[in-house]
């Protein structure tokens, strides 16, 4: 189930080019199911006009103070009651004045002022004025005043100049909004975890590879994010992008990973193995392109260690976290792995149920049984893994 099915999001637009990136937050945003209440201010109709929001969003766009769909007249009051969330996308270098000094001369800064959710947000405007040191302080004001600020991004700009305060990508904003309604089940702790496939050279050209896609992995490690820990995450060769807030270490071959991760470890409190380690490597890997002959080619493998059973059998190991992605008999591996490795956790799930797609079935293992989440989207996988690891880590005592 989405996280924003039910939830009302009222987004606040300003006078900005970055508006059409609104256009398409908005679509994702009722993509997700949310309600979206799109406020309007005479210069952000400049640019994306009210008949696109109203389109996108099945709902009338709100402009003025003085609007009279609200019987008792209390739009400005009423828009943000019962709202997840106000984010404002664009949000102009002058509106962010305005917000900074109480300002409420219109609907989107009156409700600014006399909301009861949280605010947030996207600044979008010329470098310059982002580091102009009035808009700087107008920032330090609205951080001090408890506002999130999403980004912004440093990049091209519309002027043509190059620089700080580009606004963030819709699926950006998406991402952010979607964190910042999260419960920070992990504030405070350190998440380190591995994601992706491996790959152990043959020779120059080629490989042993498997076909995990690292999508679960890298879910996670938003999700823990979201959940307010800090994060790393140490990948093999996958083609995704890094979360926001994710510190990201990219390796190939397992050996590589295994270093990686032992020098990364000291200070985690919880160590996540997704990645789809391969179990053996060619003892040889050859300098140049291996030539084809006549007959049959004999490979020799040697075994790669088990970096998670390596750190979990460590001094002063951190909360250890294994995936078991199994064929058959899921029950009886996953948990044979769990008590193997030594583990306090293990993510069980049937190959055929997630490997390479966008959802995922799992059971969680732990010393106290089997527990099934729902088969869901791998973010949502991702959340209720979370929420499982939160409440083990209440009582973690460091493994024996
Ligand atoms: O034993 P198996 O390979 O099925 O265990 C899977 C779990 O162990 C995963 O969490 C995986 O990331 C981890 N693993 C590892 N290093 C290996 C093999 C597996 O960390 N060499």
């Amino acid at each position: 189930m989405s996280e924003f099915q039910g939830r009302r999001i009222v987004l606040g637009v300003t006078g900005g080019v970055a508006a059409y990136k609104a256009a398409e937050l908005t679509r994702l945003l009722v993509k997700a199911d949310a309600e979206v209440d799109v406020v309007l201010t005479a210069a952000g109709a400049r640019f994306v006009g009210p008949a696109s929001f109203q389109a996108l969003t099945g709902r009338r766009v709100w402009q003025a103070l003085w609007d009279e769909r609200m019987d008792n007249g209390m739009a400005h009051i009423d828009l943000t009651r019962g709202a997840a969330a106000l984010l404002v996308a664009p949000a102009t270098a002058d509106f962010m004045a305005k917000l900074a000094h109480g300002f409420a001369d219109d609907l989107l800064t009156t409700l600014c002022l006399a909301r009861d959710c949280p605010l947030l947000v996207a600044p979008a405007m010329n470098r310059q004025m982002w580091e102009n040191p009035a808009t700087r302080r107008n920032l330090a004001q609205l951080r001090a005043d408890g506002i999130g600020i999403l980004g912004p991004a440093h990049g091209e700009q519309a002027c043509g100049e190059v620089g700080e305060g580009r606004m963030l990508e819709a699926a950006e904003l998406f991402e952010e909004l979607h964190a910042s309604m999260q419960v920070k089940l992990l504030r405070g702790k350190r998440v380190l975890l591995t994601a992706g496939p491996t790959f152990e050279a043959l020779d120059p050209v080629r490989g042993l590879t498997n076909l995990s896609s690292g999508k679960m992995g890298f879910a996670l490690a938003r999700a823990c994010v979201a959940a307010g820990a800090e994060v790393t995450l140490i990948s093999g060769p996958v083609n995704l992008p890094t979360p926001r807030g994710v510190q990201r270490i990219d390796v190939r071959s397992a050996a590589q990973m295994r270093d990686a991760v032992l020098a990364a470890v000291p200070g985690q409190d919880v160590f996540i193995g997704v990645a789809a380690v391969a179990d053996y490597r060619p003892r040889d890997a050859s300098e140049h392109k291996i030539k084809k002959g006549s007959g049959a080619f004999t490979l020799e493998l040697e075994p790669n260690s088990d970096i998670l059973a390596e750190v979990a059998a460590s001094g002063e190991a951190p909360f250890c976290v294994g995936f078991a992605a199994e064929s058959r008999d899921l029950a009886k591996y996953a948990e044979g792995k769990r008590v193997a490795k030594k583990l306090g956790m293990v993510v069980g799930n049937l190959v055929q149920d997630g490997l390479g797609g966008d959802s995922n079935a799992v059971t969680l293992f732990d010393a106290a049984g089997a527990h099934p989440l729902p088969a869901a989207a791998k973010s949502d996988v991702a959340l209720g893994i979370v929420a499982h690891l939160a409440k083990l880590l209440e009582t973690f005592r460091g493994h024996d």
